[in-house]
């Protein structure tokens, strides 16, 4: 029977999927031609959203953008054996924006049915699993160690390292918490993830448990994403049932159970000491470090927090060895980068490859420069505490030093792009009103600082002393990146520095910028 795979997650929901799918049922009952409609996650191409493939002979073809009204011509033209349309894409894996994409943590997303064990393990699943039950724990390890993989959840901090510090402090009871939060603006791979490919999670989750010695995780997933939420509870019953979680591993002598908590709705709550909190049911505030929760996390047990694609390249690390994996990027930054590419741009969506493009070959290359057709002024990098970059440092290297060479930040891989008709002062205020916003209150830098911020930044475009007071701002900034608790009082000066540095013009009065 002819299969047609149709995405379910939010993106191509948001674009009207499911009505597309039931119109595909519909029409296929009418004409009495007989196919199995599977539901997928998303290839991340967001441009060609709603993509639907239809499985022939000659592999999987792709028709997309297609919506509910196309169907009938669709029909019509064959599409059931991948018959020629306007919207036809041929083969999606050569199509340009995927061929180009090395895709290890994203390998099945987009092709697999997400709640599929077999679908799973036929394209690898559980294979770095069973052969981390085979080595054990220090060799688990060492792998991810010898791996160079670093934390994707913003710190970049080596995943190894962390996962030792655990592993060596004894304890009753050891965690590892899932941090799906997913807090910072223009990301979506967490998401993507837990929709479209969720037991890679429940692997990578599993194999730290082993590593250091946990037999609990939690996933701490963000309230604003009911379907990843629900697709993710419904892996982890499938999991257990077929024994990839539960008191004996695939019949081995380790244990691992995991739990899926929606969060609290907070930015701050991504933090991971706050996160903790939230999770044990208090109101997230951010707790001082030391001790780590490598040392004292959770109900003060030792405690491993990663991000989800930190989690979900363990799997690989695995299955195809440290080496593999450390065979891609550039210098310190090992392995492969799921960038994901938003805001006004012509060719939206995620494309993971290793690290070293250039920030110009991701915006204007895979991106294809603005949507509005507009040029591109500014790019922020790394979510709300990252840094705007002009066109003058596209030739930034996309690697974790290169951009702190910049005063930048890769974060979670979230790139932001904005046309000239952006007001980059305007930009500045509201890094400022969002720290005020989201700030946890523990710390007086952050707290009162971003309001203060704000009230500079309006002084300065109501023209009130604007060269004391930019002055002034530097100082303020300075005051938070070096008093702040956290990293979101420390690093919100990023994106208001960078804004003053490189958009100075946009800082001018307003009445006198009106007037010219
Ligand atoms: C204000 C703030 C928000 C954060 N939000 C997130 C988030 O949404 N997701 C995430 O994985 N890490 C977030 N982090 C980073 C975490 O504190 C932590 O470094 C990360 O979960 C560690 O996992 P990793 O080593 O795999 O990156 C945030 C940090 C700060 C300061
Ligand atoms: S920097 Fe802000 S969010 Fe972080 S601890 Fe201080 S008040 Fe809380």
């Amino acid at each position: 029977m002819t299969r047609i795979f149709v995405p379910k997650d939010a993106a191509a929901l948001a674009l009207g999927a499911n009505k597309l799918a039931a119109k595909i049922a519909g029409e296929a009952k009418a004409r009495g031609q007989a196919m199995e409609i599977v539901r997928t996650g998303s290839r991340g191409a967001f441009f060609l959203e709603p993509l639907i493939e239809v499985e022939t002979p000659q592999g999987r073809i792709g028709y997309g953008p297609v919506s509910a009204a196309d169907v009938a011509s669709l029909f019509d033209a064959g599409f059931l054996s991948g018959g020629a349309y306007p919207q036809r894409i041929g083969k999606p894996e050569e199509h340009p924006f995927l061929k180009g994409q090395t895709r290890l943590t994203f390998a099945r997303c987009g092709i697999i049915d997400p709640l599929s064990l077999s679908d799973y393990a036929a394209q690898d699943g559980f294979r770095g699993l069973k052969r981390a039950i085979e080595i054990g724990p220090q060799a688990i390890v060492a792998e991810v160690t010898k791996s160079g993989l670093r934390g994707r959840g913003g710190a970049g901090f080596p995943t190894g390292i962390k996962w030792k510090t655990a592993a060596d402090t004894s304890a009753d009871r050891k965690y590892v918490v899932c941090n799906a939060d997913e807090g910072d603006s223009g990301t979506f791979a967490d998401r993507m993830i837990m929709e479209g490919d969720p037991f890679a999670l429940i692997e990578g989750m599993t194999i730290c448990g082993i590593g250091i010695g946990a037999t609990k995780g939690y996933v701490y997933c963000r309230s604003e994403y009911p379907h990843a939420g629900r697709t993710f509870a419904e892996a982890i019953q499938i999991a257990l049932e077929a024994g990839y979680l539960g008191p004996k591993i695939l019949g081995s002598g380790y244990a691992f159970e995991l739990e899926l908590r929606m969060g609290a709705g907070a930015y701050i709550c991504g933090e991971e000491t706050s996160l903790l909190d939230s999770l044990e049911g208090k109101r997230g505030i951010v707790r001082a470090k030391p001790p780590l929760p490598a040392h004292k996390g959770l109900f003060g047990k030792p405690t491993i927090i990663n991000n989800v694609l930190s989690l979900v390249a363990v799997p690989t690390v695995l299955d195809r060895g440290a080496e593999f994996y450390a065979g891609f990027g550039f210098g310190r930054s090992r392995g492969t980068m799921p960038i994901q590419i938003a805001g006004n741009v012509r060719y939206g969506g995620l494309y993971e490859t290793g690290f070293g493009l250039t920030l110009g070959e991701i915006v204007d290359g895979i991106g294809g420069g603005t949507y509005s057709g507009r040029p591109v002024r500014a790019v922020q990098c790394g979510g709300p505490l990252g840094a705007y970059f002009p066109r003058a440092l596209f030739d930034t290297r996309y690697d974790y030093e290169a951009f702190t060479a910049k005063d930048g930040l890769l974060g979670h891989g979230g790139i932001v792009v904005f046309d000239d008709t952006v007001d980059m002062a305007k930009m500045a205020r509201f890094a400022m009103e969002f720290c005020a916003v989201e700030s946890c209150g523990k710390c007086t830098p952050c707290r009162i600082g971003s309001v203060r911020g704000m009230e500079v930044i309006d002084r300065v475009l109501e023209g009130v002393r604007p060269a004391e007071n930019i002055a002034l701002l530097e100082d303020l900034c300075n005051t938070m990146k070096f008093g702040s608790l956290c990293a979101l009082g420390g690093f919100v000066p990023f994106p208001v520095m960078s804004a003053i540095r490189h958009f100075r013009e946009d800082f001018r009065p307003r009445a006198l910028a009106a007037a010219e």
